[in-house]
């Protein structure tokens, strides 16, 4: 990460080693540029489209990808464009429609990587931009506003490119009636990078600046724990009237938000938030698929199970900005209007800054090789308005994607939670159940006191599944703890393993199940054992302890596994 003016409060925090990078960019290894691209008509102009050909034409790789997943068709997971489907939005919506700008016979081009020359752009924090930057960050906002609310790159359509991937208005290509959904799953990182960086490009755009870079809200480290109040500025575009009323600035941030307002001291409150950052990047992300989140390939439902960042504080994250005043938490408060709020981009620019930092953490932080992720594409426009087509593969390396983070530190990087004293609460109730309560349940380990070699080499998983959520408008959040004490410390204390915390959808209406939601939730536990001296222990007593909306919530059962 390369730094650029960097304040004196700051410098002497931990950071993340220089070399951080891991993977290279394969775009000029790709093969399937040979493949040209289709064009789809729209079914509601009348045209139709063989969907054999639209899949086999998208998916230029899928040759070599059959093995991958045997039972699938052999592509990556595509988004059906032509075929939007807006979900059932609320009748307050202050847009009625969820689907991108398409025209038929839109051509789509293959995802260029900028010019090696291009300037860097280099994100700064939110809470130390300056005036100059201010003011151009503002014209552009102001800029994509005016533009008529068809052109693909104005905030309106911006906002519906997040409502359209995250509220299930496509479909799979090849799976006519199953939704793609790029939360809860492996898509969670590269989706949100590949958004953020044609919002980027088109905001410069916008303002003829080539080096324009959006701000990160660093809400990680204590400077940058309100609401950045550039945002909070009432005649500013960059402000959303729909946001908490008691979350303006100064306000301090709860990364663990369930709902309600702890008031607990500042500094207290700041420790146990660098304390929750340091359970989700460190201690229970030491695996890819704990931190990135699950596979999630073609044909499969969606919500596999979200990586620890986008748990908490993500979930949390969103539910604190939301306006608790609006029926479904607008904006911020719920995907199908959280593009809405300008501040979206800087909470999901810090987001993209922590997928960089992990990696550099540990040698075993590497992304996933699978074709089924890096081949998988998606559809965005860019600042020339073009539809194109980007695959994972193609986000992987920041710098060639020519922008980079102010380098402000990494102050969690040693809060390392600590052990509660006490008498651990024993184990009563059983599972499946309902967690319209508090379940505590004892759990089977197959192994004990493993050697720090095998520790190392895999991961005990706590795993708790068949989580059913009946109403997903609401936000729902449990915790989940490991030997939880009498008395009970909070979230910050070492015996919690973490939450699942899922921001609301709503749901498409033709959706048979319409609004419920199945996923699984996994937290890796090798530290935290070692923390709580459990490691000996052959039974653990788990806790599921809800925080909200508890009782639209079933979880089926809690395992131990083991993940390399
Ligand atoms: Cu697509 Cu913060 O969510």
């Amino acid at each position: 990460m390369e730094s650029a003016a960097m304040p004196r409060s700051v410098v002497t925090y931990p950071r993340v080693p220089c070399s951080l990078q891991t993977l290279g960019c394969n775009l000029l290894l790709r093969t399937s540029k040979a493949t040209k691209p289709p064009r789809l008509s729209c079914r509601a102009t009348g045209g139709r489209v063989d969907r054999r050909d639209v899949l086999l034409g998208l998916g230029g790789a899928a040759a070599g990808l059959a093995t991958t997943h045997p039972g699938a068709l052999a592509a990556p997971i595509q988004a059906d464009l032509q075929n939007c489907q807006t979900p059932d939005i609320p009748a307050t919506a202050a847009d009625p429609s969820c689907c991108m700008t398409y025209r038929a016979g839109t051509s789509i081009a293959d995802f260029q990587l900028p010019p090696a020359s291009s300037p860097l752009r280099v994100r700064p924090a939110a809470q130390l931009a300056d005036k100059e930057y201010l003011a151009k960050y503002e014209k552009a906002v102001a800029l994509m506003k005016k533009l008529p609310d068809d052109d693909p790159r104005s905030f309106v359509q911006q906002a519906r490119v997040h409502c359209a991937y995250c509220n299930g208005a496509y479909d799979q290509v090849g799976f006519p009636g199953l939704e793609i959904q790029v939360h809860n799953c492996w898509f969670f990182f590269p989706w949100h990078r590949l958004y953020t960086y044609f919002h980027e490009r088109i905001l410069g755009k916008l303002i003829g600046d080539d080096s324009f870079a959006l701000p990160f809200w660093n809400w990680d480290a204590p400077g940058g724990m309100t609401l950045p109040a550039i945002y909070a500025n009432k005649s500013s575009p960059l402000y959303d009237e729909r946001r908490s009323p008691a979350h303006q600035p100064p306000s301090l941030l709860d990364l663990d938000f369930s709902d309600t307002d702890p008031n607990m001291p500042r500094d207290q409150q700041t420790d146990q938030n660098l304390k929750f950052m340091y359970r989700q990047m460190v201690s229970s992300a030491k695996k890819r698929e704990l931190f990135l989140g699950q596979p999630y390939r073609t044909g499969d439902a969606p919500d596999p199970g979200a990586g620890s960042l986008e748990n908490v504080p993500h979930g949390p994250l969103h539910g604190w900005v939301g306006d608790p005043r609006q029926p479904n938490g607008e904006d911020m408060g719920n995907f199908y209007s959280a593009g809405r709020d300008p501040v979206f981009f800087a909470l999901h620019s810090n987001i993209d800054r922590l997928w960089h930092v992990w990696r550099g953490l540990s040698p075993s932080n590497t992304d996933f090789t699978d074709p089924d992720w890096l081949d998988a594409s998606f559809l965005f426009y860019d600042e020339e308005a073009r539809l194109v087509r980007a695959r994972v593969r193609d986000c992987l390396d920041t710098a060639a994607l020519r922008y980079t983070y102010q380098d402000v530190g990494l102050p969690w990087l040693n809060a390392k939670p600590t052990k509660t004293a006490g008498t651990p609460v024993p184990a009563t109730g059983a599972l499946p159940a309902k967690l319209d309560k508090t379940v505590r349940v004892a759990v089977t380990r197959p192994r004990v006191s493993r050697s720090q070699k095998q520790k190392a080499e895999e991961e005990e998983v706590l795993v708790v599944e068949g989580i059913k959520i009946a109403d997903h408008s609401r936000y729902v959040k449990f915790d989940v703890y490991v030997n939880q004490c009498e008395g009970g410390a909070g979230t910050a204390a070492a015996e919690c393993a973490g939450s699942m915390a899922l921001t609301p959808h709503v749901i498409r209406h033709n959706n048979k199940k319409a609004g419920s939601v199945k996923t699984v939730a996994r937290f890796g536990i090798t530290d935290l054992l070692d923390e709580i001296g459990a490691d000996g222990d052959k039974t653990i007593t788990v806790s599921l302890v809800p925080r909200c909306a508890g009782d639209v919530v079933t979880v089926g059962g809690v395992s131990i596994e083991y993940v390399k």
